[in-house]
């Protein structure tokens, strides 16, 4: 990291989120059984909290700068969670598995790389570096708020709850906690 956490932009954070989506792709394709299920569950966790942070923080300022731009990311988001879903529901024992879960990636991957060349350029380009910092903070904040791995402790049980389940369900709750989230803690606007 090249800045202290204070001082990361959210392009700088989303970037290396980026990345780790990639890594847990590769991870995914390569592990096997239970690994392999538990590998899935977190990455459709890690995924719904990314894109809806995303969804909530970083395309309403994009949009200012290019709406075309930010209604194809979400079309491409909701895709991912369609695809997501299918995967789901074919099972990590399906011998279909591999080869639709690294398509799945793919095109995940894709659209990544995609807000990296279209989106993130108009952040930089009509945002503050203060606005790019508040907003890295709300997307630190929505993780906070829905944590990819049920935490011990208080309300580890409703954690629980919004983290199980299909992809359509995990992305719809863990997309609400976030938005309540924001919605009573302020908003990135200046
Ligand atoms: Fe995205
Ligand atoms: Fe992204």
């Amino acid at each position: 990291m090249t800045s202290s956490t204070e001082q990361q932009d959210v392009v700088e954070l989303l970037l290396q989120q980026h990345q780790q989506i990639k890594d847990m792709f590769a991870r995914l394709e390569r592990a096997g059984g239970a690994e392999r299920e538990r590998l899935f569950h977190y990455l459709v966790r890690f995924l719904a909290v990314h894109e809806s942070a995303e969804e909530m923080v970083v395309h309403p300022a994009a949009r200012d700068s290019d709406e075309r731009v930010v209604q194809q990311r979400l079309g491409e988001e909701n895709e991912a969670k369609h695809a997501l879903a299918k995967l789901y529901d074919m099972g990590v024992d399906h011998p279909q598995f591999a080869t639709r879960l690294s398509m799945v990636g793919a095109s995940v991957i894709q659209h990544a790389e995609r807000e990296e060349a279209e989106e993130f350029p108009l952040l930089l380009r009509d945002n503050s570096p203060e606005k790019l910092q508040r907003m890295a903070a709300m997307v630190r904040a929505a993780e906070a708020t829905a944590p990819t791995r049920p935490h011990p402790g208080a309300g580890e049980s409703a954690m629980a709850n919004i983290l199980a389940g299909p992809p359509l369900a995990v992305f719809d709750r863990i997309r609400d906690a976030i938005r309540d989230a924001i919605r009573d803690g302020g908003s990135a606007s200046t």
